[in-house]
């Protein structure tokens, strides 16, 4: 959470700080703040609560000089969202000026060390007694900032990525990391460093992606040198070229990034099946998994790990799994796996699903589970992010950054990501036969000329919307490969609109949740031609006849369901095991235009942030 961006080079860095801010705002937008030193040499630093566009307003007349700065966008963990806890913080003496994100475990220890000590707080944030450790140490043992940020980092417990500028030292940015990303672009006689590579695309390709325990010294003018808190020698220095475009991160003429990315699903998920299934549809290739073949073939159990969004897409990885490999799967909530004491061994394989591969809580499970002699495969967007550089082997999925918070075309690959392994882990197995392995195979590549179709239901979904947009609370059900689009439905919704919605099983809510229906609480019920299409029918009858109100989502030429629904939307047929593929872009659509109705920020709703580094 919360997004940090530094600039140190010639040219005026408050433009490329702002920018950059912008860039990362998905990251957090409770505030924003940016610290420069000005040829003068003071060291300016405003704040300001709210977006960034608050902090422009509120910086517009101050003295924006100075060619080294750094900038913070926040998502609040340790205090309100208000200017004082607004990062960068600064040093007692005014000297010292530090971004962070992450959490500091140990922060109310190490405050109240200082306090003896007799320094002043004035903020709420773990992030001050950072900055005011470095001052300390800086001061008590006479040392350099380097060395104090060196020291402060063996005694700071948690996770942080943080940025330190002195006032006294305008040549200089010193950064750290550990558990929280942070990337340095190396740019011709200048450096960037943000906590993605989406703010230094413009400036430059050529990126040092920190790793865990390392302090970066940047110097003006000077060759960039990384070396570990634990000792004094030079890491040694990769440089990465990005692959990104700079037009990825634009809006592309969409109001919304969350609309573009919709719309953009059959580029991305043609990127992501591209050289992937042979041109006989006969094979699948995955490299990251051939070259690792024994460990999936002598896997006894395949342990799947995520958050969120990407949880649902690991409960519909469960059912490819099981269907094409039957190998047992376990779906764990991250968060709650690692701290269950769950049982691991050598012979599991452990998936780590995750759009950003920064999420806190699934970079720890899959750590966990590496201790324990697990394999462990990451599945991520965000080339070069923490997940995939802590995992034995791994697959991208290939969908272009995704900026709107609420995730569309991540869950839309990752599904897609999970067939194609499914299919060559059945294939290397024996488990599935050559002439599905076609079917499905060839399905998968058809999906993004289907996705099209549906998109001709636009403006359909988009009255659909109208009529639903006053309704307080929702329930989304699905059976089977759908169950977790229902979830996923019901999440999407959620988040960007605020209204209440549960995602259930279709026939267990005759449990208890049928209680809820009535005529104020629609039911959107997938209800696609697969193995249960006759027990969801029932289900839809169990709804109607309590007099709720039923839209359904049925594959094309069906006319059952059109006879009791209230409202159908059509989706093509395909394999049942890549249905969810097409429910999810109406459910997307839905929750989408339902949340413009309502006046919301879509791209970023209230209280979340889009990658999750903190627990
Ligand atoms: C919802 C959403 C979140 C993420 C979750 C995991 O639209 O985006 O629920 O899916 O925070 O994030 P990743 O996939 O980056 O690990």
């Amino acid at each position: 959470m919360c997004g940090i961006v530094g600039y140190i080079g010639n040219r005026r860095a408050y433009d490329i700080l702002i920018q950059g801010l912008h860039r990362l705002e998905y990251r957090g937008y409770d505030s924003s703040g940016v610290a420069m030193i000005s040829e003068t040499g003071e060291l300016n630093i405003y704040k300001s609560k709210g977006k960034v566009e608050a902090l422009e307003r509120y910086a517009v007349d101050k003295d924006l000089g100075g060619n080294i700065g750094i900038a913070h966008t926040r998502w609040a963990t340790h205090g309100e969202p208000n200017d004082i806890n607004a990062h960068p913080h600064y040093s007692q003496s005014g000297r010292i000026a530090l971004v962070h994100n992450g959490t500091i475990e140990n922060y109310s220890v190490l405050k109240e060390a200082l306090i003896q000590q007799g320094y002043k707080f004035v903020s709420q944030t773990d992030t001050e007694v950072a900055v005011q450790l470095i001052e300390y140490i800086m001061t008590t043992n006479n040392c350099s900032l380097f060395d104090a940020v060196k020291e402060a980092a063996k005694r700071i417990v948690g996770a942080y990525a943080i940025a330190v500028v002195d006032r006294e030292n305008p040549g200089q940015i010193i950064a750290a990391r550990q558990s929280s990303p942070l990337v340095i672009g190396v740019g011709e006689g200048e450096y960037f460093l943000a906590s993605d590579a989406t703010p230094i695309i413009e400036y430059t390709n050529k990126v040092v992606y920190l790793n865990d325990g390392e302090i970066a010294v940047i110097n003006r003018d000077e060759e960039l040198k990384v070396y570990h808190i634990n000792g004094a020698d030079q890491s040694k220095i990769e440089i990465t070229e990005l692959q990104m475009s700079i037009e990825q991160l634009e809006k592309g003429g969409y109001p919304h990034f969350m609309l573009k990315e919709i719309f953009e699903q059959p580029r991305t998920l043609a990127d992501c099946i591209s050289g992937r299934i042979t041109a006989d549809g006969k094979s699948i290739v995955l490299a990251g998994v051939t070259d690792h073949k024994e460990r999936f073939l002598n896997a006894g159990r395949i342990i799947i790990v995520a958050c969120g969004t990407s949880w649902h897409a690991a409960l519909i990885g469960k059912h490819l799994f099981e269907d094409f490999c039957r190998i047992p799967v376990a779906v764990e909530y991250a968060s709650e796996f690692r701290y269950s004491n769950p049982v691991v061994t050598d012979k599991d394989v452990l998936i780590a699903l995750s759009q950003s591969g920064e999420t806190a809580d699934t970079l720890a499970a899959l750590e966990l589970a590496k201790s324990k002699g697990a394999f462990v495969f990451g599945i991520c967007n965000v080339i070069g992010s923490s997940i995939p550089r802590a995992t034995h082997s791994g697959c991208y999925i290939h969908v272009g950054p995704e900026i709107g918070v609420a995730s569309t075309k991540a869950f839309t690959g990752q599904v897609t990501v999970l067939a194609m392994m499914a299919l060559l882990i059945g294939q290397m197995k024996g488990t599935v036969d050559a002439e599905t392995l076609e079917t499905v195979a060839n399905d998968i590549r058809r999906v993004p000329t289907l996705i099209k179709e549906i998109f001709k239901l636009n403006d359909k979904i988009e009255d659909l919307a109208k009529i639903f947009t006053y309704a307080h609370n929702f329930l989304y059900l699905g059976r089977g490969y759908n169950f977790p689009s229902a979830l996923e439905g019901a999440l999407k919704l959620k988040e960007i609109s605020y209204i209440h919605a549960e995602g259930y099983p279709a026939a267990e809510m005759k449990h208890g949740t049928i209680a809820l229906i009535d005529n104020d609480m629609p039911s959107v019920v997938i209800a696609i031609k697969d193995h249960v299409y006759d027990k969801t029918v029932n289900n839809i009858q169990q709804v109607k006849a309590r007099g709720g109100k039923v839209v359904a989502i049925v594959t094309e030429g069906d006319t059952v369901v059109k006879e009791m629904a209230d409202y159908v939307i059509e989706v093509p047929q395909i394999s049942e095991c890549l249905t969810p593929l097409l429910t999810a872009i109406p459910l997307q659509l839905l929750a989408y235009y339902i949340a413009v109705n309502k006046g919301r920020n879509v791209d970023q709703p209230r209280n979340l942030a889009k990658s999750v580094t903190v627990e």
